[in-house]
C-alpha cells in the first residue's frame, strides 16, 4: 500500500493518498487546498485516483474536490446524508475496495453529523473527530454528546492501529489509538460530564499543562 500524509495548508490540514501499487490505482482523502499536489503525487507513483473521499463537509476539507474530479474523473466518496456535493454515500460498517486495499468507514458524528473516520489496513484517518492528543471542536450538549460516543468507539480498535488526522495540531503528525488512550485528556476523562468540562476550560487547562 502506498500511504502519504500531505498537509495541504489552511488551518494545518491534513490530506492523505493512498494507493495500491499492484493496480494502479488511489484514493485521495481530503484533498482541500492542494489538489494538484495529490494529482502530481498519484501521477508520479503511477497512480489513477478513481476516489475523492472527505471525511467530513466542512469546507477546509471538501475545497478541492472540484479540482480533483475535474481533471481525474475519480468519484466522491462521503457519508450518506453529507451536507455536500458526493456520488457515493457511505453508512456505518460499509466498506469500498481500492484495488485489493479495503477501505472500511466509520461514522463519527459530534464535530459535525456527517464525519466519517476511514480504515485501511493499520492506519485509520480521523477527519476532525480525533486529532493527537486532542479531539474536534463540538458545542457543549448534542455534539459534545455524540463525539464522545463515537471516541470511545474507535477506542474498541485495536490499540496498534495507527491514528492520522485531519489537523496537524498535535506534538506529533499520528499516534495510535493506544497512545490516545493513555495520553489524550478528552479520553481520559472518566465521564461524559468531565468530558464536557475540559471541552469548557480547554484553553486554562492547556495553559497549565504547557500544551500548546
Ligand atoms: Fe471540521
Amino acid at each position: 500500500m502506498i500511504f502519504e500524509q500531505i498537509a495541504t495548508g489552511g488551518d494545518r490540514n491534513f490530506g492523505y493518498l493512498i494507493g495500491s501499487e499492484q493496480d494502479h490505482v488511489a484514493a485521495v482523502i481530503d484533498p482541500s487546498y492542494t489538489p494538484d499536489v495529490f494529482i502530481e503525487r498519484a501521477q508520479a507513483s503511477g497512480l489513477k485516483i478513481v476516489y475523492i473521499i472527505c471525511t467530513h463537509s466542512h469546507g477546509d476539507h471538501v475545497n478541492g474536490n472540484d479540482v480533483v474530479q475535474e481533471k481525474t474523473g475519480a468519484q466522491v466518496v462521503m457519508y450518506k446524508d453529507a451536507a455536500y456535493l458526493f456520488d457515493i454515500g457511505m453508512d456505518d460498517g460499509d466498506t469500498l475496495q481500492l484495488g485489493v486495499l479495503t477501505l472500511r468507514f466509520i461514522h463519527t458524528p459530534g464535530h459535525i453529523a456527517d464525519g466519517m473516520c476511514i480504515l485501511v489496513e493499520n492506519k485509520l484517518i480521523t477527519g476532525d473527530t480525533l486529532f493527537v492528543g486532542k479531539v474536534g471542536g463540538t458545542d457543549f450538549g448534542q455534539g459534545a454528546r455524540e463525539q464522545y460516543d463515537s471516541l470511545h468507539r474507535l477506542m474498541q480498535l485495536d490499540e496498534g492501529i495507527e491514528v492520522y488526522p485531519g489537523h496537524d495540531v498535535g506534538a506529533m503528525p499520528h499516534s495510535t489509538i493506544g497512545d490516545e488512550k493513555r495520553h489524550n485528556p478528552f479520553l481520559l476523562q472518566p465521564s461524559f460530564e468531565a468530558f464536557v468540562d475540559l471541552k469548557r476550560n480547554w484553553a486554562e487547562y492547556k495553559k497549565q499543562h504547557g500544551i500548546p
